[in-house]
């Protein structure tokens, strides 16, 4: 039984300064009736404030994939702070970690002749679609439904209003969007993603003829390769050739989401993995190791138009304190040729055989979608490892499920990711996998004991 006192104190200071927490996309207390208050973190491991132990799974959403505390990552970035403090960077001074970064992101991702650095994934998106508009004197940018980027006016929704076959969807919403034609989740029309067509994910048809009807209007198509916000939903094949195809045909500017799937999946993210080439790619989350730190990547002869006609400042832009955390986060990814990608989706294998093993013990029924670096357990849907492409391939899924697997897995401290997913990072050990498939199997036997419910003991 774990111990809560300390955090249900702290719980409750909280809820009542921080309305909706910090990101409010989904909120952890579904699972504990209390935050985790966190006292101490190393590697893969987590301490909270009343003195329990987690392995963790979550990631911090994502950045985190060294894992926590690696020493000869802090140790480089104490070592920059005692010489230079936090004031370097943004255009009037420049680091010589300035020049570094950006001929490591030349290296690594296929897409990179030149960088454009923000704070946020949110920040480099709307980098990314000024960029697509300023370049092309455009205005669509199509997207693909569910697949988030971020939470500004113009992303979290758009129309598929001028296309008459198209579903209207948006999936991602919020009350106070400013209001316009089109509409969101919540019914609504908004104003902002007025120009942002959402498009279903892996339909051919569709997309060609959205390009057929509206090329002369579009500016880029923004997306994921691999859907990390939904279930790991794949492209079809063929898919990711075709939007490329596309954009080449009609002049419009292919963009890449790579804020999660970047220095994850690989070294040079899902576009390395997938042999397709954007034209540009936002990349943030794992990039720093944990540091507010984003970039957009893209083609010479994309990015340099920057240079003199698209605007997009910053004060923190190029924090030099940011710069160092990059290029050291990608210095430790690279030692031995980069041995540690491998180490890692071992660990992954291991774990995601171990957790369908188990599960069919038991006769719960579970599918894992996967990336290297993370997946999903998709409780309800039949299958084991299994690639899914469309949201009518995962309409089984039972999203209650995960919620009693991640309460029975979480008292026995592991904790994973709200909605299923899981975040493998460098620091997970083959110990690490073995504790976690015991408590996956305890959550599994308990979950078939009662009914698939979680009852507290
Ligand atoms: C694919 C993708 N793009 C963009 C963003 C926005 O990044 P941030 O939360 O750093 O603003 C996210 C955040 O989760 C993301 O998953």
């Amino acid at each position: 039984m774990l111990k809560s006192e300390k955090s249900e104190a702290l719980t409750k200071r909280f809820m009542d300064m921080y309305p909706g927490g910090h990101s409010q996309l989904r909120v952890p207390m579904d699972v504990t009736n209390h935050r985790l208050f966190i006292e101490r973190a190393q590697g893969s491991h987590l301490y909270d404030v009343d003195g329990n132990e987690y392995i963790e799974y979550n990631g911090a959403l994502g950045p985190n994939i060294l894992g926590y505390c690696v020493p000869e990552w802090t140790e480089k970035l104490k070592e920059y702070l005692d010489k230079n403090g936090t004031a370097i960077g943004s255009n009037l001074l420049f680091s010589p970690y300035d020049i570094e970064i950006a001929e490591r992101l030349r290296k690594y991702i296929p897409c990179c002749d030149q960088v454009k650095f923000t704070m946020t994934g949110s920040d480099c998106v709307q980098a990314a679609f000024r960029i697509m508009r300023g370049v092309t004197g455009r205005q669509v940018i199509i997207r693909f439904e569910k697949h988030y980027s971020g939470w500004y006016d113009n992303v979290l929704g758009g129309r598929c209003q001028k296309d008459p076959n198209a579903r209207p969807t948006a999936d991602f919403s919020s009350e106070g969007l400013p209001e316009g034609y089109e509409y969101n989740t919540l019914g609504r029309s908004i104003y902002a993603g007025e120009e942002v067509f959402m498009l279903p994910w892996n339909d051919f048809e569709a997309l060609e003829r959205t390009f057929e009807k509206y090329h002369d209007e579009i500016a880029g198509v923004h997306f994921e390769a691999v859907v990390a916000n939904n279930e790991m939903l794949y492209p079809k094949e063929g898919y990711l050739e075709k939007i490329r195809e596309l954009c080449d045909k009609y002049g419009a500017i292919m963009s890449i989401d790579e804020v999660i799937t970047g220095f994850r999946v690989g070294i040079g993210g899902a576009q390395e993995m997938f042999g397709v080439t954007p034209d540009i790619c936002t990349l943030g989350k794992a990039l720093s190791n944990g540091f507010p730190v984003a970039c957009i990547a893209g083609k010479h002869e994309i990015m340099d138009k920057i240079r003199s006609k698209i605007l997009v400042p910053g004060t923190y832009s190029g924090w030099a304190f940011g710069q160092v955390a990059a290029v050291t986060t990608l210095d430790i990814l690279a030692k031995d040729n980069f041995a540690c990608y491998d180490k890692r989706n071992a660990v992954q294998e291991i774990l995601m055989d171990g957790l369908v093993e188990s599960a069919q013990r038991y006769d719960i029924p579970l599918a894992i979608t996967e990336a290297p670096g993370m997946f999903y357990t998709v409780f309800g849907v039949e299958g084991g490892r299994s690639k899914f492409y469309m949201e009518e391939d995962i309409a089984d899924f039972k999203p209650e499920m995960v919620k009693v697997f991640q309460q029975y897995l979480q008292e026995q401290g592991v904790f994973i990711m709200f909605g299923g997913k899981w975040y493998i990072s460098m620091s997970h050990s083959k110990e690490d996998i073995e504790k976690t498939l015991e408590a996956a199997d305890t959550a599994f036997k308990k979950m078939k004991a009662n009914n698939l419910k979680y009852v507290a003991e």
